[in-house]
């Protein structure tokens, strides 16, 4: 029988037989972001970096060829890397917030520095194109700035007391550790939404990427790295964890761990804020999305169409805010179905990095699994398929392309617009949109809203009475309710997030900072008396 040490050897042999013949598109971009192209990849970093347990493989999605072999942690790296962390959360809420602040502005500028060379690092690693990977750095910029802004008015209140000479207090004081649980769709942004707010809070951080974006969350960390390292602080303010499902679960579960925010599905999402509640951790969640656009007869259709097949075929269907569900009013539902159709013929897979592509691959060999299978069922449960609905076979993927996991955009129109049936509840993460035809406005919120989840939603018209609705109690019961602006794309001053099973948190903009904080009421006596409060009486002389 062959040991487990020598079975390493062979991995790691091979490992460095495979990465020398990395293609140059790949070595490139690597290369740019500083990650070494002939040896294994570190994949744990507390100051250090180090990473001794499994071998983890960074394919690409467009090519599948495998880009790097990842080293992640060990059951007892992720420990001492905890602990790391947790000691270097005393020293960082001990810097003034506006110090924070200048840490984070620092580490914006050199994101800056790098925003193409990471861009297109995500655009390699995710397989989203170019110019979106480029605009998921910029949101971890923006939000950077929103942060440093943030850190000189990341205020507390002065409460007026009841009681003479008294106040109170309403203080913000740093949290302790955040560990960021983020998904394969966004490698950059959505890290970055939580490692500026929790900084500038006084949070030390430690992140757990998606193990199928590794790359990613090695780039962003060593520029992360570099500029804490430069003002002396410890590396372990920023910590990274690469590993798998068994690394997670220790993070969530580790008491050493104050918050977790956890983006993902919403079965995995059910775990994590279970396991979080039970030992009265804060959780933070954004789960899974269904989201719908609604199209009054009175849209302004040249504006609401190309919208719609952004939001739907955009990112090959895999933000948490692709538009997945249409509806459309009767009488303009012809119209917009057959302009959505020739939009939707001028899609050309293709690599994802060429900044003529507009439809790139799924992420994963098992996406396009999922995405057959929700094919196969719409099928069978009668849809018609007016585009699309199959892989793209071998004769349309030229040279490099050839194995990649690209799938044709899909629309199809359900038998009937029942929102309760299977097809209409439940979220496909892939280009498949769902289309259905409304009478009126009440009709089509009672059908926005008639599923579990409730992340975005949109809806296009010109009449204000409709607007007045759908931003309303009765109206859509999202998160994110847009009106004349598709349902991705969210920019970072907003709160983002959703509500229901989608799970309530709320990320980067809006009053998000106040959850990476713990909040100490303080009454403070001057007086020379101790009245109590709500004028009791606690005195045998009285
Ligand atoms: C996600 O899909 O997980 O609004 C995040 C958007 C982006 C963020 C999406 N700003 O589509």
């Amino acid at each position: 029988m062959i040991s487990r040490s020598a079975l390493a050897r062979v991995s790691r042999n091979a490992a460095a037989r495979s990465t020398r013949s990395l293609s140059t598109r790949a070595s490139t971009i690597l290369s740019a972001v500083d990650i070494p192209t002939n040896e294994e990849v570190p994949g744990v970093y507390d100051g250090t970096w180090g990473g001794t347990g499994d071998i983890l493989e960074s394919v690409c999605p467009t090519t599948g060829e495998v880009l790097a072999r990842v080293q992640s942690a060990s059951p007892q790296e992720l420990q001492s890397a905890l602990e790391k962390t947790r000691e270097a959360y005393e020293i960082i809420r001990a810097v003034p917030a506006p110090k924070r602040g200048q840490i984070v502005r620092q580490i914006r500028e050199a994101l800056a520095a790098k925003r193409d060379e990471l861009g297109a690092l995500v655009s390699l690693e995710m397989g989203k194109i170019r110019s979106e990977g480029v605009g998921e750095v910029q949101e971890f910029i923006d939000i950077a700035d929103s942060a440093v802004g943030l850190s000189r008015m990341m205020n507390g209140r002065l409460v007026a007391s009841e009681r003479p000479g008294h106040s109170i207090l309403e203080v913000p004081n740093p949290l302790g550790v955040v560990a960021v649980l983020s998904a394969f769709n966004f490698p950059v942004a959505v890290y970055g939404w939580n490692l500026a707010l929790s900084l500038a809070a006084g949070n030390a951080t430690v992140w757990k990427p998606s193990p199928s974006t590794p790359l990613c969350s090695v780039a962003v960390t060593k520029i992360v790295a570099g500029v804490l390292e430069k003002n002396g602080l410890p590396g372990a303010v920023a910590s990274l964890i690469i590993g798998g499902r068994s690394v997670g679960e220790a993070i969530v579960e580790s008491e050493g761990v104050d918050m977790v925010s956890f983006t993902g599905s919403e079965h995995v999402g059910r775990q994590v804020g279970k396991v979080v509640q039970s030992r009265f951790g804060k959780v933070l969640l954004e789960l899974g999305g269904n989201n719908a656009v609604i199209i009054m007869a009175d849209a302004d259709l040249h504006l609401a169409v190309p919208s719609t097949f952004f939001g739907a075929a955009g990112t090959a269907g895999q933000r948490c805010t692709t538009t997945r569900r249409l509806y459309v009013q009767r009488s303009i539902a012809p119209e917009v179905i057959s302009r959505l159709q020739r939009l939707y013929a001028s899609l050309k897979p293709g690599d994802p990095l060429d900044s003529a592509t507009l439809l790139g691959p799924m992420h994963t060999r098992a996406a396009v699994g999922i995405y057959s299978s929700a094919v196969d069922k719409l099928r069978s449960e009668g849809a018609e398929i007016l585009c699309g609905g199959a892989v793209y076979g071998q004769d349309a993927l030229m040279g490099h392309l050839a194995g990649g996991n690209f799938v044709k955009p899909t629309i199809a129109i359900p038998k009937s617009v029942d929102v309760k049936a299977d097809i209409w509840q439940k979220e496909t993460f892939a280009p498949i949109l769902s289309v259905g035809v409304f009478d009126d406005l009440e009709e089509a919120i009672a059908l926005n809203n008639g599923v579990p989840q409730g992340l975005s939603s949109s809806l296009w018209t010109r009449d204000v009475r409709n607007v007045g609705k759908w931003i309303g109690p009765a109206g859509s019961d999202c998160g994110i309710v847009n009106v004349n602006v598709g349902t991705s794309g969210a920019e970072v001053g907003a709160a983002f997030g959703g509500n229901k099973t989608t799970g309530w948190g709320r990320e980067c903009g809006g009053d998000a900072w106040k959850q990476y904080v713990r909040w100490s009421a303080a009454t403070i006596n001057f007086s020379d008396e101790a009245p109590l409060a709500q004028g009791v009486s606690f005195s045998s002389s009285s």
